[in-house]
């Protein structure tokens, strides 16, 4: 995993230049939202997009992790299939309602079945390299998704937005990797080992919060929550009673800050985290950095991603193989 971890900057250049030539038909175009269904690594960059699309005035951009759609898709809807192995189960059912309902369909994978039926039912469909964990493929995935959200009129900033990401990763991971920065995530990693993790974001940035919360789980195979400002404040912080203190303990907080955040939500940051250092274990704080909205939201994506890997090394836990899901879609696959 630290390889493809290490190689994210030219896997983003790469997604960049396979991106450009993703082709959306016209008749596509019309269409008032975006349905993106994907599971797990697959449906991140949907969730990533979807929260930097939160003000975009072109209309809805919706993210679905299950078998079915809302039902309000239909024939004016533009449904995007993500599966980087092209065979999970519940973007297939997916792929199965959105054709069923007439609703326009693009498919996003490696191969696999998706592709096989994308092909079959001459449904666009971008290519993407094959030999990832899909998690490790998020440039991929990611960067499809955005070009075909902008060639349909989504985000006409995100293509610059990706640009400036391109450099800065560039630089994030000499420091992650070897910098003063990789010292102290490895510290951290040798204080965090064995301990869940609660994640504070803001419910505008959830989406970086889940990538924190999967690579823990997937890579250093251990436990992470995501909890969202200023929602969390209205329940969450009565869970922290005195009687779950000795649980508390054990836990760190990490709060995903960032400098644009509304003023009240930096003060939420404040009082929150100080409610928590009354009942709770560590805390910590991690501040994006970048200009754009998407350089900023891949800063805390990719220092949470080198924080996994190094908390796998101090688990003496290989990052890569994930056997429960493996064994999970074993027992789903039986006839
Ligand atoms: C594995 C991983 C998983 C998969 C998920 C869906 O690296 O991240 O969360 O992404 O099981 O599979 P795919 O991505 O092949 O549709």
């Amino acid at each position: 995993m630290k390889g493809w971890v290490a190689a994210f900057p030219r896997q983003w250049r790469d997604a960049m230049m396979i991106a450009e030539a993703i082709q959306v038909p016209r008749a596509y175009q019309k269409t008032a939202h975006l349905v993106v269904a994907g599971m797990g690594g697959s449906g991140m960059g949907g969730d990533l997009l979807q929260d930097l699309l939160r003000h975009d005035p072109r209309g809805p951009i919706i993210v679905n992790h299950t078998y079915d759609l809302p039902g309000w898709v239909g024939s004016s809807s533009v449904v995007g299939l993500v599966s980087y192995s092209g065979d999970t189960e519940e973007t297939l059912a997916v792929y199965r309602a959105a054709r069923s309902r007439k609703a326009k369909v693009f498919c996003i994978t490696s191969g696999g079945r998706l592709a096989a039926m994308a092909a079959r039912d001459r449904v666009p469909l971008a290519l993407i390299p094959s030999g990832y964990p899909p998690r490790a493929a998020l440039g991929y995935t990611f960067l499809s998704l955005v070009k075909v959200a902008q060639r349909l009129g989504w985000g006409p900033s995100l293509w610059r937005d990706a640009k400036e990401t391109a450099s800065r990763l560039e630089r994030w991971a000499v420091s992650y990797e070897r910098g003063r920065t990789a010292r102290l995530m490895k510290s951290w990693a040798r204080r965090w080992a064995g301990q869940p993790v609660l994640i504070m974001t803001t419910e505008d940035r959830r989406s970086v919060g889940l990538r924190w919360k999967n690579q823990w789980n997937e890579n250093a195979k251990s436990l992470a929550y995501v909890v969202t400002l200023p929602e969390m404040d209205h329940n969450e912080v009565v869970g922290w009673g005195h009687s779950m203190r000795s649980h508390l303990r054990r836990w760190t907080l990490v709060c995903l800050r960032d400098r644009r955040d509304h003023s009240r939500i930096q003060m939420r940051f404040g009082i929150t985290r100080a409610m928590w250092r009354k009942v709770g274990g560590q805390s910590y704080e991690v501040w994006s950095e970048g200009q754009s909205p998407m350089a900023r939201a891949m800063s805390h994506i990719y220092f949470g991603d080198w924080l996994s890997v190094y908390l796998a090394e101090v688990g003496g836990v290989a990052a890569t193989p994930v056997p429960p899901i493996t064994w999970l879609k074993q027992q789903l696959s039986r006839p």
